[in-house]
């Protein structure tokens, strides 16, 4: 589904990826580490085509078509949604008129039951994200991914700043949207997860894990023996192999 070539890309004058290669097949999730700074939450928003981030050498392809170019919005329209580490918020538009005009426009009754199911319908009238604690914001997040059921689905720390009981609430409607209720032979939709923590994985079944440490992917493993490296000697074995 993503065939991301030697990328490079900068943001303001800084190169903060340098050469990144990863490929993720349909119906694979994986888990993307690293220390602060490291480039996750860059790396997400070049895939996504935020316009701060320059490409400046290198391609990305998703379903086989070069996006290295396209906005954001023709790649949501493609199929990649993000929920992003630091939403932004909108006056003056309210979630439900944005649930409304997100690609594949949804009807009325599909809003309101996504809305149940982050448990956001009392947040509809209310202008997006605008005054909303972190762990509204992540289940904002959530309820607009839901609306959109994209394809590739790129998570900025879904988890952090999110109490316990919305961690299962977020965890599970994300699981489903990932698709892992499906049988294995149906799943087709791919995600990218950056975690500090690894408790999201409590409730998404990740098929891979990687380490990226200043712009680079230092390693790929196993999600539990990335997370049991990271738990028991933190980055500093990692940086032996940069
Ligand atoms: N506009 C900018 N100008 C210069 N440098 C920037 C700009 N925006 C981000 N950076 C730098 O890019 C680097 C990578 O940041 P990024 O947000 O991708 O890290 P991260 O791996 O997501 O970290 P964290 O785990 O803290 O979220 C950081 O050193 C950051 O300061
Ligand atoms: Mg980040």
């Amino acid at each position: 589904m993503l065939e991301i070539k030697n990328l490079y890309a900068q943001v303001g004058n800084n190169l903060i990826l340098k050469g990144i290669n990863l490929n993720i097949k349909d119906g694979e999730v994986v888990i993307l580490m690293g220390p602060n700074g490291g480039g996750k939450t860059t790396l997400l928003h070049t895939i996504m085509g935020m316009p701060k981030y320059k490409i400046i050498d290198g391609q990305i392809l998703f379903n086989e078509i070069d996006i290295t170019n396209l906005s954001p919005d023709e790649r949501a329209k493609l199929g990649i949604g993000i929920m992003f580490q630091k939403p932004p918020y909108i006056r003056g538009v309210n979630l439900k008129e944005l649930a409304s005009i997100i690609p594949g426009h949804k009807d009325n009754k599909v809003i309101e039951e996504n809305a149940e199911a982050i448990d956001m319908k009392d947040y509809l009238e209310r202008e997006v994200n605008f005054g909303f604690s972190g762990g509204e914001l992540k289940r904002s997040e959530v309820f607009q991914l839901l609306c959109q059921d994209p394809k590739l689905i790129l998570l900025d720390e879904p988890e952090s700043g999110v109490d316990i009981e919305n961690i299962s609430l977020i965890g599970k409607n994300l699981n489903k949207l990932l698709g892992k209720e499906e049988k294995i032979k149906n799943r087709v939709k791919s995600g990218i997860i950056v975690t500090h923590t690894g408790y999201i994985l409590d409730y998404i079944n990740a098929n891979k894990g990687f380490i990226l440490i200043d712009g680079k992917i230092v390693c790929e493993g196993t999600p539990n023996d990335i997370l049991e490296e990271v738990r028991k000697y933190g980055y500093r074995r990692c940086q032996q192999c940069k």
